[in-house]
């Protein structure tokens, strides 16, 4: 279901930014934008700003940003489409008929369309719980003791014993076996289709949007495999993806609970712990770590009790320290998971657990001692090294002596022989590192040239859309081809078009990203980075020279590695000799 461009852009127009967040956002003036408290973070000081000029809004503590409609979509959980019509009523503004698109605009919005069949397999699975042929599905729930709120809230439904009920389902509403295929929730094969869950309770997995993109299936009672998920999808990304984020990036708590399961997440929400995520199915990663890092500093740990939970956790408390967030490890003891103890103690007994939750350093040094018997002067030694050795990883003086202090405390070391211990192994590990450069962690490095020219293109988008007067000065020299970037291509095309006409409408261009979190955020940011202050006239003249050589240069040489013949290579080499003498300032 499509509504004309035009339409969309008239109720954007129709509707001023910093009206509509006005409304659930104090906003208060500083300069040309306004300021007040993120929505989509806790905060305590206003990092949150709405543009009028812009017609954006963009927080610079966790990068949500978007314009009037991406608003409405992420603080009223709303589908664009809702949102549009929501937008257009509020403007007495008279909404079309709904547009029924051709296949080919289906084709070319596949991401839309898997979202719809997801969201219209929720919708069938949760029909099916209520309907009396899910009965046993929901006295499942029930029985697992969860209310009919909690059941409505996660959209839990309920998949037939049949294997292609959903199938024929969504045959019906028009789909075909390819698109269904992508969708992750059939298997189509020579002897027929079949769905990928069946006999199942359903757990459907939504996006911070509050969009359906996958789904976990639980059999009820024994059963191998206890729990089945969907498969990767183009909208289903397993480690960029938390169960239970949507709801919990809105508890204003400013730590979440980190815990293993679909039910675990489900029961702590439902007894008022609504800040819980879990990784889904799979080993949480560090994107998970950097993911969570952009709604909250702080981790409660909250995985099983046993054996496979300590190894889990302590897998992942590197991971998370190293998206800068502490980390602490809750203890359940006697129960196994997070949904036993609650069921077991209730939540006022959790949250006793929380307040004690251990440091997860003390944590992996509690689970080395279990190694060795400290009894024996030999392993005792061995143990008080590998402390010595682990202590290494604070780079920090101060914080590696409260680590120092706590642990000889704890374990009876004595403090100033653990110190010149820690001491004297940190002076030979700088030893050895200086000799090797430490790689970056996680995120390859770009070369420092590819850096260089990422950030020229990305300046010079910036730019544009700061002072678009600048568009006069380059429009005979720049192309959006010059952009080599994809990403940045992309924006440039829109953005030319638009300075052509002399119009500028960041807002706009930001709804074409609108089904990819990770590029929308990213021109987000482009449009809403400041150029900076204070500097001369010449230096700001020297900036801008320096940047539109350097994107106009890579440009020409990309552009030179893929011609077709030979005109078009002359072309570029006149071009290219232009370049030197070209003069090109701000005046
Ligand atoms: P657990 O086996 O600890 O199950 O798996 P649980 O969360 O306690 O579930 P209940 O209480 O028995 O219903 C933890 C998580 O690991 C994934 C699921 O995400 C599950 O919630 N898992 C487990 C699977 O993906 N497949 C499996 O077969 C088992
Ligand atoms: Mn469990």
């Amino acid at each position: 279901m499509y509504y004309p461009d035009e339409f969309i852009e008239e109720v954007r127009m129709r509707n001023d930014i910093v009206d509509i967040i006005g409304n659930s956002v104090h906003l208060q003036k500083k300069g040309s934008s306004y300021f007040g408290l993120c929505p989509f973070h806790n905060e305590k000081s206003p990092s949150f700003s709405v543009s009028r000029e812009k017609q954006m809004y963009y927080c610079f503590g966790c990068g949500a940003g978007g314009n009037v409609i991406t608003f409405v979509m992420e603080y009223e959980n709303y589908g664009f489409v809702e949102a549009v019509r929501y937008l257009a009523e509020r403007a007495g503004m008279e909404i079309p008929k709904e547009e029924y698109s051709p296949e080919a605009k289906r084709q070319a919005d596949l991401k839309g369309i898997l979202l719809e069949i997801q969201k219209k397999a929720a919708r069938y699975f949760y029909y099916q719980l209520k309907s009396n042929n899910g009965k046993i599905g929901y006295e499942y729930l029930k029985n697992r003791g969860l209310s009919d709120d909690t059941i409505r809230a996660f959209g839990l439904g309920y998949a037939a014993p049949y294997p292609d009920d959903l199938y024929q389902y969504l045959k019906k509403e028009g789909y075909s076996d390819e698109i269904l295929k992508e969708s992750g929730l059939v298997k189509i094969e020579e002897r027929g289709a079949y769905d990928k869950f069946w006999n199942r309770v359903m757990f459907p997995i939504m996006d911070v949007n509050n969009r359906v993109i996958g789904f976990g299936g639980r059999v009820m009672g024994e059963g191998n495999p206890k729990y089945l998920n969907s498969p990767e999808t183009k909208i289903f990304d397993k480690s960029r993806n938390l169960y239970g984020l949507n709801v919990a990036r809105r508890s204003r708590k400013s730590y979440f609970l980190v815990c293993e399961g679909y039910m675990d997440v489900i029961s702590m929400h439902q007894a008022g712990f609504t800040n819980a995520v879990a990784s889904l199915g799979t080993a949480f990663t560090s994107q998970h770590g950097i993911l969570i890092k952009r709604y909250v500093h702080e981790v409660i740990l909250t995985y099983d009790s046993d054996a496979a939970g300590v190894k889990a956790a302590l897998r992942a408390i590197p991971m998370l320290k190293e998206a800068g967030l502490s980390v602490k490890v809750l203890n359940l003891k006697p129960y196994k998971d997070p949904d036993e103890f609650i069921k077991n103690l209730g939540a006022d007994a959790f949250q006793e657990r929380i307040e004690q939750a251990v440091n997860g350093f003390l944590f992996e040094i509690q689970n080395l001692r279990l190694q060795y018997d400290l009894g024996d002067p030999e392993q005792k030694t061995e143990f008080f090294n590998q402390v010595a050795e682990k202590l290494l990883v604070f780079e920090d003086e101060m914080e590696q002596n409260n680590y120092i202090e706590a642990v000889s405390r704890e374990y009876g070391i004595n403090y100033d022989i653990l110190r010149k211990k820690v001491g004297s192994l940190g002076n030979r590990a700088g030893l050895v590192r200086g000799m090797v450069s430490k790689p970056k962690s996680g995120i390859q490095k770009r070369s420092e040239k590819e850096d260089g020219i990422h950030q020229a293109q990305r300046l010079l988008l910036t730019w544009l859309c700061e002072e678009p007067s600048v568009y006069n000065k380059i429009s005979d020299i720049i192309e959006p081809r010059d952009f080599t970037e994809d990403l940045y291509r992309q924006v440039a095309e829109m953005l030319f078009a638009q300075l052509e006409v002399g119009k500028r409408n960041p807002g706009e261009i930001l709804n074409h990203f609108i089904n990819d979190e990770e590029q929308y955020r990213e021109v987000a940011a482009i449009f809403n980075t400041k150029l900076k202050e204070g500097m001369t006239k010449e230096e700001k003249n020297r900036a801008f020279r320096e940047t539109v050589l350097r994107v106009k240069k890579n440009g020409l040489d990309y552009a030179s590695k893929n011609v077709e013949d030979i005109a078009q290579l002359q072309a570029i080499i006149s071009a290219q000799k232009a370049l030197k003498t070209l003069n090109i300032s701000l005046d």
